[in-house]
């Protein structure tokens, strides 16, 4: 089967499938990975540390895959952010994805290297907002997802279906996603491809550590730990505070600290940016792992309801391909069971 939506045609890639950034994760090895697999890789600049590191990672990229990928930038979260984009630009890749915060300071630089643009975003009103800056494409997360959380924010599905409508460039969903289901689901509901953060996080390639993973492998997405991580508000005070110290911390140490508020950690007051706290996540020295809580301890990690869909570590190959035929086979039986087309 051909895989054609608006995304496909967008980004020049395979399957309407988007490797998430990852802070610290997405490794140009990783990206890679993906983008061979037939989806778009994503190179999180954050994670390349120095504008010279990103502009060496890129090319490395642009050597392992003949296919396209995405740089994302996390607002607030990456360092060197301009000279980040400038070397985007002069390395004139293939994509650029910002996230987290609003784009607007750097969207007329994008808008002017003529690089496709795709903004992720946590509410209908920011994915407008970004569409009318000139996005080329906007990424919706839902609350099902790991990462930065808003309080207008709402389950992934349910804001897809009402999004879509409303949307012109092609709509990506994004939170919880992570099966053949979830994957048809989100088209089904008008998104024009789908976002993966936690669940290629089960890969082999993906650079965490074997203790991560297991993690995953053994996480029941409804513990409540989860739900509450996930969905629940956050708390009240906490939130006055981080939102009252806006002026009062730098912004790079803001963002990361509302982050974790709306993660409901309590931890929040000097915390370090999620490429610098992933360096635990990805030790493979076993006294540095130790610090990584077992599921048994806590049952929590740096993923997303899309656990409940890992059951086994693969390569992204394997991953990507299960979840493209799986999709198929799916669309075949619905099709032969509803006796469609005939
Ligand atoms: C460990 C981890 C680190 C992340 N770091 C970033 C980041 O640096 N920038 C960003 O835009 N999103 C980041 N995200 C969010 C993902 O890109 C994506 O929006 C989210 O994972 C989607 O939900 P899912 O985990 O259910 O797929 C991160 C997610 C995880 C799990």
């Amino acid at each position: 089967m051909k895989w054609r939506t608006k995304l496909t045609e967008l980004l020049n890639c395979k399957y309407p499938i988007m490797q998430g950034g990852l802070s610290g994760i997405g490794t140009w090895e990783f990206a890679a990975a993906v983008s061979n697999a037939g989806a778009d890789g994503c190179l999180t600049a954050a994670t390349s540390k120095t504008p010279d590191g990103l502009r060496e990672d890129i090319q490395k990229l642009k050597k392992a895959t003949k296919n396209p990928f995405t740089v994302n930038i996390t607002i607030g979260m990456c360092p060197h952010i301009d000279e980040m984009f400038e070397v985007c630009f002069e390395e004139n890749v293939p994509a650029i994805e910002t996230a987290v915060y609003k784009p607007d300071e750097y969207a007329e630089r994008i808008k002017k290297s003529g690089i496709t643009w795709i903004h992720k975003g946590a509410t209908v009103e920011f994915c407008k907002h970004a569409e009318k800056l000139g996005a080329d494409a906007v990424v919706l997360v839902g609350l099902d997802g790991y990462g930065f959380k808003h309080i207008k924010q709402m389950p992934t599905f349910t804001s897809i279906a009402w999004v879509a409508p409303q949307i012109n460039v092609p709509l990506i969903a994004a939170g919880g996603i992570g099966d053949p289901r979830t994957f048809l689901g989100a088209l089904f509901l008008g998104a024009d491809g789908v976002y993966l953060g936690s669940a290629l996080m089960a890969t082999k390639e993906c650079p965490l550590s074997e203790r991560v993973k297991e993690n995953m492998i053994k996480a029941q997405p409804n513990h409540p730990d989860l739900i509450r991580e996930l969905l629940a508000p956050p708390n009240p005070k906490e939130y006055i505070e981080v939102m009252a110290a806006r002026e009062k911390m730098p912004f790079e140490k803001w963002i990361p600290a509302l982050e974790r508020v709306m993660l409901k950690h309590h931890d929040w007051r000097d915390i370090d940016p999620m490429w610098v706290q992933a360096e635990v996540l990805k030790s493979k020295d076993p006294q540095t792992t130790e610090l990584i809580p077992s599921l048994g301890e806590r049952p929590k990690g740096p993923f997303s309801f899309a656990c409940g869909y890992i059951n086994r570590i693969v390569t992204v190959k394997e991953f990507i391909e299960n979840m493209v035929k799986g999709a198929e086979k799916i669309l075949k039986e619905i099709t032969e069971q509803w006796e469609l087309g005939r």
